[in-house]
């Protein structure tokens, strides 16, 4: 019996794990797909579930950050994690690392890095305070250090099993299936600005625009977040809808602006006479 997993089995910051639910529910209105192309597949959440649920169909997996390799390596970063745990064995969970021992916890990071490969988001879940993500070692040497070091290895068994993996541009394979009426695409694009971090991509309102372009005519589960206004903005255009810009002509001026020593943003003047 395939073992199914509610959440990802290593941490993955945008994972939809509290969405499984609805999820499950929601696809059983898609009875008549053949084919469900996860467009987005971050840590294949989504596609993990759509193929424990819908066993026959064929499952596309879009592992654009490579995921996978992060399971493929799990035996390794349950290895490091053991080593951390040993280390740490006398500083209480959640506590902050001593100097020294932050120093040690490193340069065994650092002995497997030149062995292979380290799974930097899993290590950061375990050392860094919540909410703050490493993707390399720069990032998690910048951080301050915390016991949170999970008490038990992880388990990836069967995650991938039966998922067609790919690692593409999105449009890619949205081309290639988006004249087939038995696709079903899942389509959870990187937030605007808040989430982006974690990922290797800056997404900017112009990209995140382009992806609704995917939605007209195709069967779709879409995912957003309220902070990225799209559905307000896209039933005000539907109240009042635009043909032309609105500042198409005008003259644009700018001026820098900064709020502290690490954010900088642009103001922007439009003047048309
Ligand atoms: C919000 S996450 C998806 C989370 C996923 N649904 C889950 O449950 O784990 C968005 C993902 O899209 C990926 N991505 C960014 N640019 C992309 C592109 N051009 N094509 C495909 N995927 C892209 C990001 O790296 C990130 O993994």
């Amino acid at each position: 019996m395939c073992r199914v997993y509610n959440s990802a089995p290593l941490p993955f910051m945008g994972q939809k794990r509290r969405f499984v639910r609805d999820f499950r529910e929601v696809l059983k209105r898609f009875d008549d797909v053949t084919t469900i192309v996860d467009l987005f597949g971050g840590s294949g959440l989504l596609a993990h579930v759509a193929k424990r649920e819908r066993p026959e169909a064929r499952v596309i997996y879009n592992d654009y950050d490579y995921f996978c390799k992060r399971i493929e390596h799990v035996a390794t970063t349950n290895r490091i994690l053991a080593r951390l745990r040993e280390l740490l064995r006398d500083v209480p969970e959640m506590k902050r690392l001593p100097p020294e021992l932050r120093r040690e916890v490193l340069a065994v990071i650092a002995g497997y890095e030149r062995e292979g490969y380290v799974d930097y988001p899993t290590l950061g879940s375990s050392l860094l305070f919540s909410g703050k993500w490493a993707n390399d070692y720069e990032e998690l040497a910048s951080h301050t250090m915390y016991n949170c070091v999970k008490k038990s290895d992880y388990k990836v068994d069967g995650y991938l099993d039966g998922l067609e993996i790919v690692h593409r541009d999105y449009r890619e394979i949205f081309a290639e299936h988006k004249d087939d009426a038995r696709t079903l695409f899942l389509i959870d694009p990187p937030y605007l600005s808040t989430e982006v971090g974690a990922y290797k991509c800056y997404w900017k309102l112009r990209d995140y625009l382009d992806v609704l372009s995917l939605l007209v005519g195709t069967k779709y589960i879409y995912f957003t977040s309220e902070k990225s206004q799209i559905i307000e903005l896209c039933e005000w255009l539907t109240e009042n809808p635009m043909r032309a810009n609105p500042f198409a002509g005008a003259e644009m001026r700018t001026q820098l602006n900064n709020i502290n020593y690490d954010r900088l943003f642009t103001d922007i003047m439009l003047v048309k006479a």
